[in-house]
């Protein structure tokens, strides 16, 4: 089963209650929540007021993707703003394992995010504490980039890992996600699917949900 996670930094920030309720109408199983701090990542986005406002307008998990330096200090005003699952970047966080663990000890799914140049041997003594690891199939901070193709082995080799070890994980794909490509991810092992532009830059989101979820599946548009 795969689940798309509609990318809210593609959608009009000044509806962001309506634009939420349509993907949520459409099909989308979770929110994907983009937090920039304009130093972890060249770009600013939004913060836990605006988490906490959003939290009002729909039942679907809120998936939040951390981009900021100092996450730890920022974690548990976002639990308390409703994130269900949080993703933190590995890179820059020494304190990985402890940050992975505190999140989980207050009931928060927990997920370790890579960039694409970060090697996969980093998850060396944490595939086992995460619930996710989420793979960036672009370098993060902007929305609309191409999808890195090199990523797909990536994605590949973390489900073997994974797979290996007898651990059922989630793996999610952020980055560059499209009807021609979500196929290429879904049959390399990712089975939790952001996408930001391909669904709030459809004419039609519903029919872009629906798409995605075919494509997954191998099946034509
Ligand atoms: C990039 C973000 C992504 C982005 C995806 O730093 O983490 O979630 O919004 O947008 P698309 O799907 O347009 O690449
Ligand atoms: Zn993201």
């Amino acid at each position: 089963m795969v689940k798309i996670a509609p990318s809210i930094l593609a959608s009009d920030f000044s509806r962001l209650g309506e634009e939420i309720a349509k993907v949520e109408a459409a099909g989308a199983d979770m929110i994907h929540l983009d937090v920039m701090d304009g130093h972890f990542v060249p770009n600013i986005t939004i913060g836990p007021p605006v988490v906490k406002s959003l939290r009002k307008t729909t039942k679907l998990p809120f998936d939040v993707h951390l981009m900021i330096e100092n996450a730890d200090m920022y974690i548990d005003d976002f639990i308390k703003a409703g994130a269900d699952i949080i993703s933190v970047h590995i890179e820059k966080n020494p304190n990985i394992l402890k940050t992975i663990q505190h999140i989980k000890q207050k009931g928060v799914k927990a997920s370790v995010v890579l960039k694409p140049d970060t090697n996969l041997s980093v998850l060396e003594g944490l595939l086992e504490e995460v619930d996710m690891v989420l793979l960036m199939t672009v370098n993060p901070g902007f929305g609309g980039q191409s999808y890195i193709e090199e990523m797909t082995e990536k994605v590949r080799e973390l489900r073997k890992m994974a797979d290996d070890r007898g651990i059922k994980l989630d793996i999610e794909v952020d980055g560059g996600i499209d009807l021609k490509n979500i196929h290429k991810v879904t049959e390399a092992g990712a089975n939790v699917v952001v996408a930001g532009t391909t669904v709030f830059n459809a004419p039609d989101v519903a029919e872009a949900i629906h798409s995605l979820k075919e494509q997954a599946f191998g099946g034509k548009v």
